[in-house]
Protein backbone atom coordinates (compact mmCIF):
# COMPACT_ATOMS: atom_id res chain seq x y z
CA UNK A 1 0.00 0.00 0.00
CA UNK A 2 1.72 3.74 -0.81
CA UNK A 3 1.33 6.56 1.28
CA UNK A 4 1.46 10.03 0.24
CA UNK A 5 3.51 10.96 2.52
CA UNK A 6 3.37 14.80 1.44
CA UNK A 7 -0.38 14.42 2.71
CA UNK A 8 1.01 13.92 6.12
CA UNK A 9 3.35 16.32 6.25
CA UNK A 10 1.21 19.44 4.86
CA UNK A 11 -1.32 21.11 6.98
CA UNK A 12 -4.90 21.59 5.76
CA UNK A 13 -5.31 25.07 5.42
CA UNK A 14 -8.32 26.90 6.72
CA UNK A 15 -9.71 29.62 4.12
CA UNK A 16 -8.45 33.03 4.91
CA UNK A 17 -9.78 36.44 3.56
CA UNK A 18 -7.20 38.22 1.85
CA UNK A 19 -5.37 41.34 3.18
CA UNK A 20 -6.94 44.60 1.13
CA UNK A 21 -3.82 46.58 0.04
CA UNK A 22 -3.21 49.63 1.62
CA UNK A 23 -0.95 52.83 1.66
CA UNK A 24 0.32 55.94 3.62
CA UNK A 25 1.90 59.11 3.39
CA UNK A 26 5.46 58.59 5.03
CA UNK A 27 7.20 61.36 7.01
CA UNK A 28 9.39 61.39 3.99
CA UNK A 29 6.62 62.10 1.58
CA UNK A 30 7.03 59.15 0.27
CA UNK A 31 3.66 56.60 -0.85
CA UNK A 32 4.28 52.85 1.82
CA UNK A 33 2.14 50.27 0.21
CA UNK A 34 1.27 47.06 2.34
CA UNK A 35 0.49 44.35 0.61
CA UNK A 36 -0.25 40.65 1.12
CA UNK A 37 2.25 38.44 -0.99
CA UNK A 38 1.65 34.42 -2.00
CA UNK A 39 4.19 31.44 -1.79
CA UNK A 40 5.11 32.65 -5.41
CA UNK A 41 6.65 35.93 -3.79
CA UNK A 42 8.51 34.62 -1.21
CA UNK A 43 11.85 33.75 -3.22
CA UNK A 44 12.14 37.15 -4.30
CA UNK A 45 12.18 38.16 -0.74
CA UNK A 46 14.48 35.38 1.26
CA UNK A 47 17.67 37.41 -0.55
CA UNK A 48 16.56 40.68 1.88
CA UNK A 49 16.49 38.79 4.78
CA UNK A 50 19.27 36.21 4.60
CA UNK A 51 21.88 39.25 5.09
CA UNK A 52 20.44 40.63 8.06
CA UNK A 53 21.13 37.16 10.07
CA UNK A 54 24.56 38.80 10.21
CA UNK A 55 23.63 42.01 11.55
CA UNK A 56 23.69 42.03 16.01
CA UNK A 57 22.43 45.30 16.22
CA UNK A 58 19.14 45.40 17.76
CA UNK A 59 18.20 41.34 17.36
CA UNK A 60 18.03 41.62 13.27
CA UNK A 61 20.08 38.29 13.73
CA UNK A 62 17.64 36.62 15.72
CA UNK A 63 14.65 37.96 14.24
CA UNK A 64 15.93 37.79 10.29
CA UNK A 65 17.07 33.82 11.41
CA UNK A 66 13.55 33.60 12.44
CA UNK A 67 11.78 35.20 10.14
CA UNK A 68 13.88 33.59 7.06
CA UNK A 69 12.33 30.08 8.49
CA UNK A 70 8.73 31.05 9.08
CA UNK A 71 8.68 32.32 5.56
CA UNK A 72 10.64 29.42 4.22
CA UNK A 73 7.82 26.88 5.92
CA UNK A 74 4.99 29.27 4.38
CA UNK A 75 6.69 28.46 1.27
CA UNK A 76 7.14 25.03 1.82
CA UNK A 77 3.76 24.17 3.29
CA UNK A 78 4.93 23.56 6.86
CA UNK A 79 2.99 25.78 8.62
CA UNK A 80 -0.64 25.56 9.66
CA UNK A 81 -2.35 29.81 8.58
CA UNK A 82 0.42 31.81 7.98
CA UNK A 83 -0.14 35.38 6.04
CA UNK A 84 2.90 37.32 5.16
CA UNK A 85 2.69 40.96 4.42
CA UNK A 86 5.18 43.06 2.36
CA UNK A 87 5.36 46.75 2.93
CA UNK A 88 7.10 48.98 -0.50
CA UNK A 89 8.53 52.02 -1.03
CA UNK A 90 8.40 52.73 -5.28
CA UNK A 91 8.89 48.79 -5.12
CA UNK A 92 11.43 49.00 -2.61
CA UNK A 93 11.00 46.83 0.07
CA UNK A 94 11.28 48.02 3.78
CA UNK A 95 9.37 45.80 6.06
CA UNK A 96 8.13 42.35 6.11
CA UNK A 97 5.79 41.56 8.50
CA UNK A 98 3.83 37.84 9.39
CA UNK A 99 1.87 35.71 11.63
CA UNK A 100 -1.04 32.84 11.63
CA UNK A 101 -4.57 32.06 12.75
CA UNK A 102 -4.25 29.88 15.72
CA UNK A 103 -8.04 29.52 15.89
CA UNK A 104 -11.30 31.67 14.77
CA UNK A 105 -10.65 34.03 17.58
CA UNK A 106 -7.11 34.17 18.11
CA UNK A 107 -4.23 35.02 16.37
CA UNK A 108 -0.39 34.29 16.25
CA UNK A 109 1.44 37.35 15.53
CA UNK A 110 4.92 36.57 14.22
CA UNK A 111 7.53 38.96 13.20
CA UNK A 112 8.50 42.20 12.01
CA UNK A 113 11.10 43.70 10.16
CA UNK A 114 12.23 46.70 9.26
CA UNK A 115 14.70 47.25 6.44
CA UNK A 116 14.48 51.20 6.02
CA UNK A 117 15.29 53.00 9.60
CA UNK A 118 13.86 55.88 11.00
CA UNK A 119 10.50 55.90 9.75
CA UNK A 120 8.32 53.95 11.61
CA UNK A 121 8.17 51.81 8.96
CA UNK A 122 8.22 48.79 11.36
CA UNK A 123 5.42 50.43 13.56
CA UNK A 124 3.08 50.60 10.49
CA UNK A 125 3.76 46.92 9.33
CA UNK A 126 2.69 45.73 12.46
CA UNK A 127 -0.24 48.14 12.82
CA UNK A 128 -1.06 46.71 9.17
CA UNK A 129 -0.53 42.92 10.85
CA UNK A 130 -2.71 44.09 13.72
CA UNK A 131 -5.72 45.59 11.15
CA UNK A 132 -5.53 42.25 9.28
CA UNK A 133 -6.28 40.12 12.33
CA UNK A 134 -9.09 42.40 13.90
CA UNK A 135 -10.84 43.86 10.79
CA UNK A 136 -10.27 41.06 8.27
CA UNK A 137 -9.88 38.04 10.20
CA UNK A 138 -12.36 39.34 13.02
CA UNK A 139 -10.65 38.17 15.70
CA UNK A 140 -11.01 38.38 19.20
CA UNK A 141 -7.26 38.89 20.42
CA UNK A 142 -3.65 38.24 18.93
CA UNK A 143 -0.57 37.14 20.99
CA UNK A 144 2.49 38.99 20.71
CA UNK A 145 5.95 38.52 22.32
CA UNK A 146 8.93 41.03 21.72
CA UNK A 147 12.57 39.67 21.05
CA UNK A 148 14.25 43.28 21.49
CA UNK A 149 13.68 46.28 23.24
CA UNK A 150 12.88 48.61 20.08
CA UNK A 151 10.54 45.83 19.47
CA UNK A 152 9.23 45.80 23.42
CA UNK A 153 8.72 49.88 22.92
CA UNK A 154 6.52 49.81 19.66
CA UNK A 155 4.44 46.85 20.86
CA UNK A 156 3.70 46.03 24.69
CA UNK A 157 4.57 49.78 25.45
CA UNK A 158 2.49 51.73 22.92
CA UNK A 159 -0.25 49.64 22.11
CA UNK A 160 -0.10 49.23 26.35
CA UNK A 161 -0.83 45.02 25.78
CA UNK A 162 -2.06 42.71 28.51
CA UNK A 163 -0.19 40.16 29.85
CA UNK A 164 -0.72 36.65 29.64
CA UNK A 165 0.68 34.55 31.95
CA UNK A 166 -0.02 31.07 31.32
CA UNK A 167 0.14 31.11 27.57
CA UNK A 168 3.50 30.51 25.88
CA UNK A 169 4.03 32.28 22.74
CA UNK A 170 5.20 30.02 19.44
CA UNK A 171 8.34 31.99 19.34
CA UNK A 172 9.53 31.22 22.81
CA UNK A 173 10.99 34.02 25.41
CA UNK A 174 8.47 35.34 28.07
CA UNK A 175 5.00 34.24 28.30
CA UNK A 176 2.43 36.00 25.84
CA UNK A 177 1.18 39.30 25.84
CA UNK A 178 -2.09 40.13 24.22
CA UNK A 179 -3.66 42.85 21.88
CA UNK A 180 -6.88 42.83 22.36
CA UNK A 181 -10.14 44.10 20.12
CA UNK A 182 -10.23 47.48 22.62
CA UNK A 183 -7.00 48.25 22.70
CA UNK A 184 -6.69 47.71 18.95
CA UNK A 185 -10.02 49.80 18.22
CA UNK A 186 -8.59 52.79 20.75
CA UNK A 187 -4.76 52.72 19.04
CA UNK A 188 -7.45 53.29 15.51
CA UNK A 189 -6.25 56.52 13.96
CA UNK A 190 -3.25 57.46 15.93
CA UNK A 191 -1.16 53.73 15.59
CA UNK A 192 -2.92 51.98 13.03
CA UNK A 193 -3.47 54.55 9.73
CA UNK A 194 -3.13 54.85 5.82
CA UNK A 195 -5.80 54.68 2.78
CA UNK A 196 -7.10 52.79 0.89
CA UNK A 197 -7.88 51.67 -2.38
CA UNK A 198 -4.12 51.77 -2.86
CA UNK A 199 -3.97 54.45 -5.98
CA UNK A 200 -3.70 52.29 -9.27
CA UNK A 201 -0.02 53.57 -10.36
CA UNK A 202 1.75 52.78 -6.74
CA UNK A 203 -0.58 49.61 -6.37
CA UNK A 204 1.14 48.63 -9.67
CA UNK A 205 4.75 49.51 -8.83
CA UNK A 206 4.60 47.40 -5.80
CA UNK A 207 3.13 44.61 -7.54
CA UNK A 208 5.60 44.82 -10.53
CA UNK A 209 8.85 43.91 -8.64
CA UNK A 210 9.51 43.58 -5.38
CA UNK A 211 13.04 45.62 -5.42
CA UNK A 212 16.17 45.50 -2.87
CA UNK A 213 16.19 47.31 0.51
CA UNK A 214 18.17 50.86 -0.61
CA UNK A 215 19.93 51.29 2.27
CA UNK A 216 19.24 48.13 4.66
CA UNK A 217 21.16 47.43 8.06
CA UNK A 218 24.58 46.27 7.81
CA UNK A 219 27.23 44.57 10.00
CA UNK A 220 29.72 47.01 11.72
CA UNK A 221 32.87 47.53 10.03
CA UNK A 222 34.66 46.80 13.05
CA UNK A 223 33.52 42.98 14.28
CA UNK A 224 34.27 43.68 17.54
CA UNK A 225 31.25 45.95 18.08
CA UNK A 226 28.63 43.87 19.19
CA UNK A 227 30.90 42.70 21.84
CA UNK A 228 32.29 45.68 23.06
CA UNK A 229 28.59 47.53 22.80
CA UNK A 230 27.83 46.09 26.45
CA UNK A 231 30.52 47.46 28.47
CA UNK A 232 31.97 50.79 26.58
CA UNK A 233 29.20 52.20 23.96
CA UNK A 234 31.91 54.20 22.07
CA UNK A 235 33.90 51.30 21.93
CA UNK A 236 37.29 53.23 22.53
CA UNK A 237 38.44 51.59 25.67
CA UNK A 238 38.71 48.06 23.83
CA UNK A 239 39.98 49.58 20.88
CA UNK A 240 42.73 51.29 22.81
CA UNK A 241 43.42 47.84 24.74
CA UNK A 242 43.89 46.57 21.17
CA UNK A 243 45.84 48.94 19.68
CA UNK A 244 48.40 48.73 22.53
CA UNK A 245 48.43 45.04 21.98
CA UNK A 246 49.03 45.30 18.42
CA UNK A 247 51.87 48.18 19.16
CA UNK A 248 50.36 51.17 17.66
CA UNK A 249 50.08 53.74 20.64
C1 LIG B 1 11.33 46.78 15.82
C2 LIG B 1 11.33 47.42 14.44
C3 LIG B 1 10.43 46.62 13.51
C4 LIG B 1 10.76 48.84 14.57
O1 LIG B 1 10.81 49.44 13.31
P1 LIG B 1 10.45 51.00 13.12
O2 LIG B 1 9.15 51.28 13.77
O3 LIG B 1 10.55 51.28 11.67
O4 LIG B 1 11.54 51.78 13.94
P2 LIG B 1 13.14 51.90 13.69
O5 LIG B 1 13.78 50.60 13.95
O6 LIG B 1 13.46 52.56 12.40
O7 LIG B 1 13.50 52.92 14.82
C5 LIG B 1 13.36 52.58 16.19
C6 LIG B 1 14.09 53.60 17.01
O8 LIG B 1 15.48 53.45 16.79
C7 LIG B 1 16.03 54.62 16.26
N1 LIG B 1 17.00 54.17 15.26
C8 LIG B 1 17.79 53.09 15.43
N2 LIG B 1 18.60 52.95 14.36
C9 LIG B 1 18.30 53.90 13.51
C10 LIG B 1 18.80 54.27 12.25
N3 LIG B 1 19.79 53.61 11.64
N4 LIG B 1 18.27 55.30 11.63
C11 LIG B 1 17.31 56.00 12.22
N5 LIG B 1 16.79 55.70 13.43
C12 LIG B 1 17.29 54.67 14.08
C13 LIG B 1 14.87 55.44 15.75
O9 LIG B 1 15.14 56.81 15.90
C14 LIG B 1 13.72 55.01 16.61
O10 LIG B 1 13.58 55.77 17.76
P3 LIG B 1 12.11 56.06 18.37
O11 LIG B 1 11.58 54.78 18.88
O12 LIG B 1 12.37 57.06 19.42
O13 LIG B 1 11.27 56.58 17.22
C15 LIG B 1 12.77 47.52 13.85
O14 LIG B 1 13.59 48.18 14.78
C16 LIG B 1 13.38 46.17 13.53
O15 LIG B 1 13.12 45.60 12.47
N6 LIG B 1 14.21 45.66 14.46
C17 LIG B 1 14.88 44.41 14.30
C18 LIG B 1 13.93 43.25 14.39
C19 LIG B 1 13.02 43.35 15.57
O16 LIG B 1 13.42 43.61 16.68
N7 LIG B 1 11.74 43.11 15.31
C20 LIG B 1 10.71 43.12 16.31
C21 LIG B 1 10.79 41.88 17.07
S1 LIG B 1 9.84 42.05 18.54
Amino acid sequence: MSVDLEKLLRPVERPMAPFPPKYMVLASGENMVVRQVGRKDIPSILPYIRPLIHVERDYYDLVAARIYAELLAYYRYRVQDEYVLVVQVEGELVAVVNGRMVNADVGMSYHTIALRRGLRVGAHAFAAKMEYHFDILNQKEVLIVAESPIGFRRWMIEYELEKRPGIQHELGGVPSYALTKELFDRARGTLIVGRRPVPEDVLAKAEEAILPPSDPPRPPAYLMAAARSEYDPTGTALMLQQWKQEGKV
